[in-house]
């Protein structure tokens, strides 16, 4: 099942390192939603961690380096979401698939609304700041 039906109108931030490391969460997603098979989905689940691993950490940085006012708050919340893949891959590993296809069906809600709110506003910051180029990873 695709989970997160890409849309330019929708999804892209107008920032090119974001709106790629946001493509690539959206094809693991969509791998997670489609793959029937337990072990696929649970390499697959580790590839999440760490490509959201990534992903949070490059917004962090980019947040830090140019002052961005609205820091902490998206700074924890990806903390949050990133300890609740922690304890449900743990739960994935074990063999509890049915933990990480419910955690997976809600990541395109929250999706939806982290980056239309939080990466956005992150995103309109990084465009009014040219400067903030040369931070670019
Ligand atoms: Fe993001
Ligand atoms: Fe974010």
């Amino acid at each position: 099942m695709t989970l997160i039906e890409w849309e330019e109108g929708r999804h892209l931030v107008g920032v090119d390192e974001m709106d790629s490391v946001h493509q690539e969460f959206t094809l693991i997603v969509n791998r997670l939603g489609e793959t029937q098979d337990p072990s696929i989905f649970k390499s697959l689940f580790i590839q999440l961690l760490e490509h959201t691993q990534e992903h949070f950490a490059l917004e962090d940085q980019l947040m830090e380096e140019t002052g961005f006012r609205g820091f902490d708050e998206h700074r924890e919340e990806h903390e949050r979401v990133l300890k609740q893949m922690h304890y449900i891959n743990e739960k994935v590993q074990a063999g509890n698939l049915d933990f990480g296809r419910a955690f997976v069906e809600d990541l395109p809600r929250w999706f939806d609304l982290h980056a239309d709110t939080m990466d956005n506003a992150l995103a309109v910051h990084l465009k009014a700041a040219p400067e903030a180029d040369s931070f670019a990873v």
